[in-house]
């Protein structure tokens, strides 16, 4: 059994289910505090000054808190910051590919030694902080890592995004009190919403000894199931994992995808083989730093092998489609552990009936099945299933109820 030593005030320590995959770092973090500590914090941020968390900060928190974000303890102070941001590693050495920061504007900077009550977006108490260090805001620094080779051309969610927060960072272990913040909302999901603990008790129960995992923002469809059908081959379990944090405007709502994972694999997947939890972090769109972070954290999981297609977190055409592929090459397999599954683009094949990619059958002219993002959105808006082959069709009558309802 996973067991849970974590002491009020203390930085947790579950022990790793033996046989699995050792917590990036070696411990698996629990910064969540409960029973007689868990009152003494909300007693106390009553009296606090008070930090409202924006919605990736508050996806944040529940990472860090839970461990999902292991080794980090708390927002990163600027060693880290510009060790990450230059390096891809943690001061520590630890790989790390994005900055985790709580930024705020510098005429709001408590003072340091100063413990702040953060709240969600939705004014929940989340979590209490002990400011360690503040310090200013490279933002422009920061926005450097959506870019591998490409040009800023202003329009990148994720670095416009960083380019709009605050000035100044603090940094601090957090000891948070509130894990979903808003657990009767519609994306609360709570009988899928498993901490890296209990993914690993509950592969430990399965017996599970590999572990791979499918990270998704979109709706499952072929190539998608095709990826997490090939990596079932191969791994005694498949963690289908969804990102349910927040996202940009025009993605599918989270609520939305998970009807469609649920009914696809009721009936398409194994159940014994399968499991469906979500991961509550925000994207960000910085395609193979981010297929990185997506890794460290399926670890942290207990996750062994990780599924990397074409183009993985990428938005626009910012990144080559097998950059978050070859980005794996630089970094210290001992220190990762993690095995990346990399996968070509795949598609249906009209003459071999079936998925395909360019390593399993020859290109011919006109026989893939490859349907546009804005073809799909306009097919399903019309009320119209795209073809069986791009889609199966209870997934494709989900999406169709939701984009004529809107
Ligand atoms: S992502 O932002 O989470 O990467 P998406 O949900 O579209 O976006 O992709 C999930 C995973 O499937 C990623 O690893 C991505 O690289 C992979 N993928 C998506 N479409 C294809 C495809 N046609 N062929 C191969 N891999 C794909």
């Amino acid at each position: 059994m996973t067991t849970m030593t974590t002491k009020p005030g203390q930085p947790g320590t579950n022990q790793h289910q033996a046989g699995l995959i050792e917590p990036h770092g070696g411990k698996l973090v629990c910064r969540v505090a409960s029973g007689a500590r868990r009152d003494e914090l909300i007693a106390e941020a009553a009296k606090l000054p008070r930090v409202d968390l924006t919605a990736k900060q508050s996806c944040d928190v529940e990472m860090i808190g839970t461990g999902a974000f292991s080794p980090l303890t708390g927002f990163m102070g600027k060693a880290d910051f510009d060790s990450v941001v230059s390096d891809m590693k943690l001061a520590n050495g630890n790989i790390w590919p994005i900055p985790i920061t709580l930024s705020i504007n510098k005429a709001d900077a408590p003072k340091v030694g100063a413990r702040i009550a953060l709240h969600a977006p939705n004014g929940t108490l989340q979590a209490v902080m002990t400011v360690e260090e503040v310090y200013a805001h490279d933002r422009a620094k920061e926005a450097t890592i959506f870019f591998g080779g490409a040009e800023d051309d202003g329009k990148h969610p994720g670095a416009e995004a960083v380019k709009a927060e605050g000035d100044t960072c603090l940094a601090g272990q957090i000891e948070v009190v509130t894990v979903c913040v808003d657990p009767d909302g519609p994306e609360a999901f709570l009988d899928h919403r498993l901490t890296p603990a209990q993914t690993r008790a509950e592969f430990a129960k399965r017996g599970w000894k590999t572990v791979s995992a499918f990270q998704t923002r979109n709706p499952i469809h072929r190539a998608h199931e095709y990826l997490c059908k090939c990596a079932q081959e191969i791994t005694d379990g498949l963690l289908v994992h969804p990102l349910v944090g927040e996202t940009k405007p025009g993605d599918i709502p989270a609520d939305v995808r998970m009807e469609c994972y649920q009914t696809l694999l009721d009936a398409y997947f194994v159940p014994e083989r399968t499991m469906l939890t979500v991961m509550p972090a925000a994207m960000r769109y910085a395609g193979p730093r981010e297929a990185v972070l997506h890794a460290i954290v399926r670890k942290n999981y207990g996750v062994t092998h990780f599924i990397v297609g074409r183009d993985h977190a990428g938005v626009g055409s910012y990144y080559g489609t097998y950059d978050a592929q070859n980005i794996f090459e630089q970094l210290d397999k001992n220190n990762l552990r993690i095995e990346p599954l990399k996968f070509e683009h795949a598609a249906f094949s009209k003459k071999a009936q079936g998925m395909v990619s360019g390593k399993t059958f020859p290109k011919l002219e006109g026989d893939q099945i490859f349907l546009s993002g804005t073809k799909v959105r306009d097919m399903l808006a019309a009320g119209e299933r795209p073809p069986g082959e791009f889609t199966r069709p209870e997934v494709a009558d989900i999406l169709i109820k939701w984009a004529t309802k809107a």
